[in-house]
C-alpha cells in the first residue's frame, strides 16, 4: 500500500479513569482498539501501525489480528511513549519503505466511518500539505479573564479538529524531527514547520471516547438492542 495509518493507543485514560488503558475498555464484547481497528479494515487496505502502551503489545495485536483477518499481515504494533506526540513518534519509525502518506489517528476515536478516511486521503491524493477532518462548533464559546467573560469568539470562524489527520510522508516525518516542544496534534506539528493545512468534512460520530459520558455514549451507539 501507498498509505499507513497510525494508530496511536498507549496512553492511560486518566479522565476515563476505567482501571485499564483506555484502548482496552470494551464497548460491547470488544474495546474499543477493537472497534477503531474494524473501521479502519473496512477501508481500502493501509498499513496499519499501533502503538500500544509499553508491555501491552500482546493484546493490541490480539485485537488487531482479530480486526484485520485476511489482512493481518498489514499490521504492526510498537510501544509507545509517555506523550502522544512521543507515540507518533514511535509509530513512524515503523513505516514500511513504499510509504507516500500517512495518516494519524486516535484509538479513542473509536467509530470514526470509514468515508472519514477516503475524504482524508482523497484530500492528500490532491496534492495536500495537511489534511484535518473538522466539525463545526455548535457551543458559543466565551473568551475567559479569570471567572469572568471578556468577549464572546464568533464560532462561524471556529472548528473541531478531529483525527486521522493525514500528510505526506516526508513532510510529517521532517516535522517531527523539528518539534521541539509538544504541541495540540499533528497538523500543529506540521503548521509549525510552515505547511499549510487543508480540511475536510468530520463526522458526529468520530467523537473522542475521552469522559465516562463519552464512554456511554458510544456504548449506546454499538448496542443492537434499543435504549
Ligand atoms: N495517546 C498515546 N500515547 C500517549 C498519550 C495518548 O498513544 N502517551 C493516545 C491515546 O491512546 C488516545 C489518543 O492518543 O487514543 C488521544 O489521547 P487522549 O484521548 O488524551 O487519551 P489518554 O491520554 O489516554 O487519556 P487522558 O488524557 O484522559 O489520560
Ligand atoms: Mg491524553
Amino acid at each position: 500500500p501507498r498509505v499507513a495509518v497510525i494508530v496511536v493507543a498507549a496512553g492511560s485514560g486518566t479522565r476515563l479513569d476505567a482501571g485499564v488503558p483506555k484502548a482496552f475498555v470494551g464497548l460491547d464484547d470488544h474495546t474499543i482498539l477493537r472497534h477503531c481497528l474494524r473501521g479502519i479494515f473496512e477501508a481500502p487496505p493501509m498499513q496499519v501501525i499501533v502503538v500500544a502502551p509499553s508491555g501491552r503489545e500482546g493484546d493490541a495485536l490480539t485485537d488487531a489480528d482479530e480486526a484485520a483477518g485476511e489482512r493481518r499481515d498489514l499490521v504492526t504494533v510498537v510501544a509507545g511513549g509517555s506523550t502522544r506526540q512521543a507515540s507518533v513518534a514511535a509509530g513512524l519509525s515503523a513505516l514500511w519503505g513504499d510509504i507516500e502518506y500517512v495518516l494519524v489517528h486516535d484509538a479513542a476515536r473509536a467509530l470514526t466511518p470509514p468515508d472519514v478516511f477516503d475524504r482524508v486521503i482523497g484530500a492528500l491524493e490532491a496534492g495536500a500539505a495537511g489534511v484535518v477532518p473538522v466539525m463545526p462548533v455548535v457551543d458559543t464559546i466565551r473568551q475567559m479573564d479569570g471567572e469572568t467573560i471578556v468577549g464572546v469568539v464568533d464560532r462561524s470562524r471556529l472548528s473541531a479538529a478531529q483525527t486521522p489527520q493525514g500528510f505526506p510522508r516526508g513532510i510529517l516525518e521532517a516535522a517531527y524531527a523539528a518539534a521541539g516542544e509538544e504541541f495540540t496534534d499533528d497538523a500543529a506539528v506540521v503548521a509549525a514547520s510552515g505547511h499549510a493545512i487543508t480540511t475536510v468534512p468530520g463526522d458526529a460520530t468520530a467523537f473522542k471516547i475521552t469522559t465516562r459520558a463519552d464512554l456511554e455514549r458510544a456504548r449506546a451507539l454499538v448496542s443492537p438492542l434499543p435504549h
